[in-house]
């Protein structure tokens, strides 16, 4: 029997979506009667983070001092670890003033159905000089150039802190029925095939050659049994590339390069936050509750822009996640790119004879102008059948 490693902050994964079908329909049309909310896209992805266990032991959203405090020092009142904070933000709460119980309405599904009931413990409306703080410590940054500070600053300052029961995952199983999953769902299959040490990949991205050989080289460096390819499915800033192509591309590219039966493609419900270090520490916590022993942190992990510096998503590991906080460790990969020297993909720290001119690089601007304009990208950045799935999608766009 497979041992996977522990969910952070409880014995076994508790996750909030109500899996019982009678008591969940029943609360379907309980929530019909209830005051209700139409939340805003983070707070729902919070919802189906939490309703899949991903953000075990969380029963709900945080209140105003729990917020701050995790903000601060990554931690909640009573000492529970967190990197970033869990709200449910609102900018107007005339619909369900007064009301204990509240149903939370989804606002990226048609007809915003309920995705959630609530137990209203606490309204808190923070400060300007709060959400400043809050947005600094989350993001070192308050420039609202920044997308995830912008969308942070955006969706209101009134945090309606409390536990909740989830109905539904929102678009994701719908949208993604062959990707998505629930930490609790992942755990499961881990134990089904005997996974017990497996590396995860974050990403928000297709998967170059770069990104392949960092989830090879940490698997055989690691000795694990397996891979766990974990993209991110939920909203991303305008440009970025779309999950349906992502996923098209990362399941061609695992096809055709891994032997079978060493990675899992799979799938979240989050919307980026593009929060660098903090992101990185929320997302080796949620691999934990996934069951995943290991997490790569590579270059610029979760950034965007020059906010972060290049490997500030490793360094957080070291100086500010206290020792014991999380049981998941990190594998650093250096920056890695195609050695023309070596006719090979090599980490850049393993190679200290090489210069630049050595390598292989890209920009991801560079990429897209490329593939916009119908030029194949080179062989040693993409392999063939990647690049064509992207190209037939950049190509679409002209259309
Ligand atoms: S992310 O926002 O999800 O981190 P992306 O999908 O591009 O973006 O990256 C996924 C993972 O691969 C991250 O851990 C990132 O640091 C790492 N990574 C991407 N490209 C490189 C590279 N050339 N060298 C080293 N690490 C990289």
């Amino acid at each position: 029997m497979s041992q996977l490693i522990k969910p952070h902050g409880s014995d076994t994964l508790n996750p909030l979506y109500v899996t019982d079908d009678t008591v969940r329909v029943d609360l379907v049309n309980e929530a019909e009667g209830l005051p209700s909310v139409v939340i805003c896209s983070a707070a729902a992805a919070n919802a189906v983070m939490m309703g899949g266990g991903y953000f075990n032991p969380l029963t709900g959203y945080m209140n105003a001092d729990d917020a701050m405090s995790v903000a601060e020092n990554m931690k909640t009142t009573s000492g529970l670890f967190f990197p970033v904070p869990i709200l449910n933000m609102l900018k107007d709460v005339s619909s369900i003033q007064g009301a204990k119980l509240i149903a939370l309405r989804d606002p990226n599904v048609e007809g915003n159905p309920v995705i959630a009931i609530q137990e209203v413990e606490g309204i808190d409306e923070f400060t300007d000089e709060q959400m400043k703080m809050m947005t600094m410590k989350i993001f070192r940054t308050d420039d609202m150039d920044h997308p995830g500070v912008a969308a942070f600053n955006s969706v209101g300052k009134l945090a309606i802190s409390g536990p909740i029961k989830v109905l539904n995952l929102s678009y994701f199983e719908t949208d993604f029925p062959e990707t998505f999953r629930t930490a609790y769902r992942i755990r499961e299959e881990m134990i089904e095939v005997g996974w017990q040490k497996v590396v995860a990949f974050q990403t928000r991205n297709p998967m170059h050659r770069a990104h392949e050989e960092l989830c090879r080289m940490a698997y055989e460096h690691l000795g694990a049994d397996g891979i766990l390819i974990h993209m991110l499915l939920g909203k991303l800033k305008p440009g970025d590339i779309p999950a349906d192509v992502r996923d098209a591309s990362i399941r061609k590219m695992v096809e055709l390069y891994f032997p079978p039966n060493t990675v899992m493609i799979t799938g979240y419900g989050f919307d980026m936050l593009y929060a660098g270090p903090r992101e990185a520490v929320l997302h080796a916590l949620f691999r934990q509750n996934s069951g995943c022993t290991h997490l790569i942190v590579g270059r610029d992990h979760a950034g965007v822009g020059s906010y972060y510096g290049g490997f500030d998503a490793q360094t957080i590991f070291r100086e500010e996640v206290p020792e014991g906080a999380l049981e998941i460790k990190i594998f650093e990969a250096d920056h890695t790119a195609y050695s023309k020297k070596l006719d090979q993909v090599v980490m850049m720290r393993d190679y200290p004879d090489h210069t630049k001119e050595d390598y292989v690089f890209l920009s991801g601007t560079k990429v897209r102008e490329m593939l916009t304009t119908g030029e194949s990208l080179p062989v040693e950045f993409s392999r063939p059948e990647v690049a064509k799935i992207l190209m037939d999608y950049y190509m679409s766009l002209n259309k």
